[in-house]
């Protein structure tokens, strides 16, 4: 990662959601944030300040007059000093606060006083956030420069379903991470296919291959954090996808090529991570009686998905190679077949399934760059740090050419 800030405020209000924040600081710690709770004095019916104190390992601001800081102003501050306030559980009532410039408590202070940007996660009963009033004030909160995550759908803790649900927490952090992480793809839209397709042999049985998706989920998070509008085209993932990504969920090779071809206008770059079928059966209607003691089963070569889009459109398009063997060889012999810009080479017995990877990034100059291993998590950020290299070369290329 790039990490450019890493001191925020987490801010937290009486939602009945504030023990989520427990785990939110763990999550941030996780990622390397120094983090400074401050809470409302709703928030404190919700969950101990202490275990708030104990989980971020400093002490939680609560009084705007505790006036142990030297000038007395703590509120002024700490918001200098931070450079990211995340009010999560955000209540709807501390919304209407923040929406009307209202300061009567040290959060409130800190939020208008501050110079830094301010993500709010709102979290309350369906009824309180279709309210006109709040919808008005999450209006005026965000043309005022605030940034709202979520709510999101589901079962709320009063019983009902709907509207209202604080965002699950990783699509909080990837929004922390962004904020504080340089942003290199800044305008730009790329489109990430990730995941394994499955072609049916029958209606109840199906041709599929071993990849977890991992890589593609964390390229399409590294690609979000760096700043680029991240669109993917997911077959079959073991992972949960965050929903900070517009996702399109495909099953066979048809499907993603449709798909696609039908997105990729409104991308500059286009990753190819998904493990596509390249050999398809030609699907029996009926399930196939075993009455026989052995059948064989016919398969066709698949159209090359990346091939055909580097060939038919002006996009940087980037490939993955992964070989049992000779892979430096077989993944120059792609690259030059496929015409793409980049392919990045792995190992499969080193990568496939695992949660750490291996790999060789090799341009269309045949400049080779070996990537020493790691978790998919840090080589998803090199990965997407070479692919912006080499992109914006091929820009600077294309504009003087
Ligand atoms: C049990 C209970 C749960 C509540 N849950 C929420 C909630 O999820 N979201 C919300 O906006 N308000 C909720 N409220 C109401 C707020 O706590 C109340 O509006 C309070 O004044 C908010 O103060 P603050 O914004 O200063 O933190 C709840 C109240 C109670 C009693």
């Amino acid at each position: 990662m790039i990490p450019i800030n890493k001191k925020i405020i987490l801010g937290v209000t009486g939602s009945v959601s504030a023990y989520k924040s427990a785990e939110l600081i763990r999550l941030l710690l996780k990622e390397q944030f120094f983090v400074q709770v401050v809470m409302t004095k709703s928030a404190k019916e919700f969950i101990s300040p202490l275990t708030l104190q104990a989980l971020s390992g400093n002490p939680v601001l609560e009084n705007l007059w505790d006036a142990t800081e030297g000038n007395g102003m703590e509120h002024i501050n700490l918001s200098r000093t931070s450079q990211l306030i995340l009010i999560a559980p955000a209540s709807a009532n501390f919304i209407a606060k923040l929406a009307n410039g209202i300061a009567d408590d040290l959060l409130s202070n800190i939020c208008l006083a501050r110079t830094c940007p301010l993500l709010a996660a709102p979290a309350m009963n369906i009824e309180m956030w279709q309210n006109p009033a709040t919808q008005r004030n999450i209006k005026t909160l965000k043309k005022d420069g605030g940034i709202v995550i979520g709510p999101e759908y589901g079962e709320q803790a009063c019983g009902e379903i709907g509207l209202g649900r604080l965002i699950n927490l990783e699509s909080i952090i990837l929004q922390v991470q962004k904020f504080s992480s340089e942003q290199i793809f800044k305008d730009k839209k790329i489109l990430i296919s990730l995941g394994a397709t499955s072609e049916n042999i029958d209606p109840a049985r199906a041709i599929t291959n071993f990849s977890s998706g991992k890589m593609g989920i964390n390229l399409a998070k590294a690609a979000f954090i760096l700043g680029a509008e991240v669109t993917i085209v997911t077959g079959r993932v073991d992972e949960a996808i965050p929903d900070v990504f517009k996702s399109v969920k495909v099953l066979n090779h048809k499907e993603m090529l449709a798909t696609v071809s039908r997105l990729i206008d409104e991308n500059q770059i286009y990753i190819s991570a998904a493990a596509i079928s390249d050999y398809l059966p030609s699907a029996s209607q009926k399930k196939i009686k075993k009455n026989s003691s052995a059948i064989s089963i016919t398969l066709k070569r698949s159209e090359d998905i990346l091939a055909t889009i580097a060939s038919k459109k002006a996009i940087f398009t980037v490939g993955f190679a992964a070989e049992s063997e000779n892979l430096i060889q077989n993944a120059k012999e792609k690259l030059t077949s496929k015409k793409i810009d980049l392919i990045v080479a792995n190992l499969i017995q080193e990568t496939m399934g695992q949660s750490v990877a291996k790999v060789t990034i090799i341009n269309k100059n045949n400049e080779i760059l070996d990537i020493p291993k790691g978790e998919k998590k840090n080589i998803a950020f090199e990965i997407m740090k070479q692919i912006h290299f080499n992109y914006s070369k091929e820009v600077v290329n294309e504009y003087y050419s």
